[in-house]
């Protein structure tokens, strides 16, 4: 059942983050559905610009549209990852996301509000959710001064003037990630302090923390000995979702560990099968192992076992 985010965030605000998986193509899609109801969770399915364009965007929608039959025990939200202005509008109208997020987060205060606000109003008069972004991710190094560092992340009282002047349903907040498997280049990790200040100033708004897979170190170890050469990757300590979640963080975006899986696996296979040319068997080891990830990822998260009394809220 395809629902709207907002009604996964009445669920889960405050107590756990819903999953929120980038896909790409069918493997990842079988997956992503396996492993949601193996652990029986509530999970939005996030499309970007680039995965829209990787085959064609109706690729895409029809694989959804398809797994909904496969699997109709599946609560989820379709959403389009960092949009610019014109793809959101392409997403509202095709009738088919149930979420967009607008990322006009490069531009100044009052440019991104402007933005925001008008995809925020063609959004709602057809029913769907808008996430926006405040502030910058990534590039927190710590030889960058604290003054400098704080700069880049989400100021809490602007948040509150953004959320009331564009009326969008979920924030984005940069609170110390950043996209990729290389996060931070020593003992940096999340301000939880900026994320606590933020939730004070929009209590009950829902917060989204990009920039959030945990690149485990066994993964990249594991693709280092297959021949990778992934040197210094390092990622959020998936140990504190449930804190941020506890603090407004109800969704959480996880694309680059799915990846990883990916690279793992098929560097692993080809290493021990040289002689293997069929892509299903390949396929089918993928899947399973992205189904293992994403259902020991949403115990981390929280959302895991939330599934059955999601349905009985949104039905
Ligand atoms: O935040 C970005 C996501 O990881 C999507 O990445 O634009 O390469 O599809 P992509
Ligand atoms: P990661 O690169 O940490 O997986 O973040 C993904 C993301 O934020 C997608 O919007
Ligand atoms: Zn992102």
């Amino acid at each position: 059942m395809i629902v709207t985010t907002k009604k996964l965030f009445e669920a889960a605000y405050g107590k756990y983050a819903i999953g929120a998986y980038n896909i790409n193509n069918l493997e990842q899609t079988m997956g992503l559905f396996r492993g949601n109801l193996d652990s029986k969770s509530p999970f939005i399915i996030q499309i970007s610009k680039g995965a829209r364009s990787y085959t064609h965007k109706l690729m895409l929608e029809g694989l959804i549209f398809s797994a909904e039959k496969v699997f109709p025990e599946a609560v989820f939200a379709v959403h389009l990852d960092h949009g610019d202005e014109e793809t959101c509008y392409d997403c509202i109208n095709s009738g088919f996301y149930s979420s967009v997020m607008i990322d006009a987060s490069h531009e100044s205060f009052e440019k991104n509000v402007e933005i925001t606000k008008r995809v925020v109003d063609a959004a709602h008069a057809k029913g769907l959710v808008v996430e926006a972004e405040l502030g910058q991710l990534g590039g927190v190094e710590e030889h960058v001064k604290v003054d400098e560092a704080n700069a880049k992340l989400t100021d809490p009282k602007q948040a509150k003037e953004f959320v009331k002047l564009t009326g969008v349903d979920s924030l984005a907040c940069a609170i110390g990630t950043s996209h990729g498997a290389f996060k931070f280049s020593g003992s940096q990790g999340l301000h939880f302090d900026v994320l606590a200040q933020i939730q004070k100033e929009i209590p009950g708004t829902p917060l989204v923390m990009h920039g959030s897979s945990s690149v485990p170190q066994e993964e990249v170890e594991r693709i280092n000995a297959a021949g990778g050469e992934l040197k210094g990757a390092k990622g959020v300590d998936a140990d504190q979702f449930k804190r941020a979640a506890e603090l407004g963080v109800t969704k959480i975006n996880i694309d680059t560990d799915g990846r990883l899986v990916w690279t793992r696996v098929h560097r692993e296979f080809f290493r021990d099968k040289p002689a293997e040319f069929d892509l299903r068997p390949i396929g089918k080891v993928f899947m399973t192992e992205y189904a293992k990830f994403i259902a020991d990822k949403n115990v981390k998260l929280g959302s895991a076992g939330h599934l059955d009394e999601v349905r009985k809220l949104v039905s």
